[in-house]
């Protein structure tokens, strides 16, 4: 099937109703666009499990707070088509704002304890944001399955919490991190780095790889590793540190202890750019 693209709710609405009424699993992959093999992955994940994939293109406003990079945020709609036709996606749904939301609009969804730590410390109202545009995705697209990155833990991690307390029939598959040959996370933002910002960024995956092989040596204490990805990332002056958590990945509450399930969570400013890296360690 040669990919189509949709711009009304109405549209995909009728699209994804008739496939459910033929039996067919439906996947979303919600996206912002500006793909790289981050998303293809997603894609690919969710062509491989389901028989009809819808990829959501849509930068959405309410999770950019006033002077976040809202306007300059990259888009490039015919080379997104392209990549994703090059994995088989069938419907790319892409609303404009004015589609999305109704001028009048005042529903939000806010998922209270999870949305206000980590990178909800410096974006108060970004989770917000999110949770309400994959409700709103959820309820125009209702897939029976919905493809997130590890890459963004904490999103990853709402989406499920929301998901589970408003009873959403949607399972949430969550698809590993795909990163560069040198190890630092893809992302849509990576363009705004310098040649020299983009060397030092590599500081993240590599401060990760540290905690693994502090874990690796029998270390457990999980102060003693956070004060040390602190001091191995203060090393690095093009890389400004904002936060290094070490929490579960259910509820993200800080641990003292490493075991178990353990997520060990970054976010760091490098030049114009803010970045995200995380590992998810399974303990014994
Ligand atoms: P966006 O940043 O475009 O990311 C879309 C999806 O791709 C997210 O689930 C994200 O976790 C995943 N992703 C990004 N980089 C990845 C990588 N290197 N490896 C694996 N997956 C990666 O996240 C958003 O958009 C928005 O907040 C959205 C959920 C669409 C709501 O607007």
């Amino acid at each position: 099937m040669v990919l189509k693209l949709i711009t009304s709710k109405q549209d995909i609405r009728a699209i994804v109703t008739e496939a459910d009424r033929e039996g067919k699993v439906v996947g979303l992959v919600p996206t912002m666009g500006f793909f790289h093999e981050g998303h293809l992955e997603l894609m690919r994940s969710a062509r491989s499990e389901c028989d009809l994939v819808v990829v959501s293109i849509f930068v959405n406003p309410t999770q950019f707070a006033p002077g976040e990079d809202l306007d300059s945020y990259p888009r490039d709609l015919e080379r997104d088509t392209r990549m994703a036709s090059t994995v088989g996606v069938d419907y790319i749904f892409h609303p404009s704002v004015e589609e999305m939301y109704q001028q009048e609009a005042t529903t939000t969804v806010e998922v209270s304890g999870m949305s206000e730590i980590m990178c909800g410390a410096s974006r108060p109202t970004h989770f917000r944001g999110v949770a309400t545009i994959v409700s709103k995705l959820f309820n125009i697209v209702a897939p029976h399955k919905a493809y997130f990155g590890q890459k963004d833990a904490q999103q990853a991690a709402i989406v499920r919490r929301m998901a589970s307390d408003l009873d959403f029939p949607v399972e949430i598959v969550l698809v590993p991190t795909v990163r560069e040959a040198d190890g630092l996370a893809m992302s849509s933002r990576n363009i705004y780095l310098t040649d020299e910002e983009r060397v030092a960024a590599t500081v993240l995956p590599r401060s990760l790889a540290l905690v693994e092989e502090m874990v690796r040596s029998g270390e457990r204490n999980a102060d003693v590793v956070r004060k040390a990805v602190e001091a191995f990332i203060a090393e690095e002056p093009l890389v400004d540190l904002e936060y290094a958590v070490i929490c579960d990945n259910i509820f993200l509450r800080p641990c003292e202890t490493l075991e178990g399930q353990v997520l060990v969570a970054l976010a760091a400013r490098v030049g114009r750019a803010r970045l995200i890296d995380n590992v998810l360690l399974e303990i014994e």
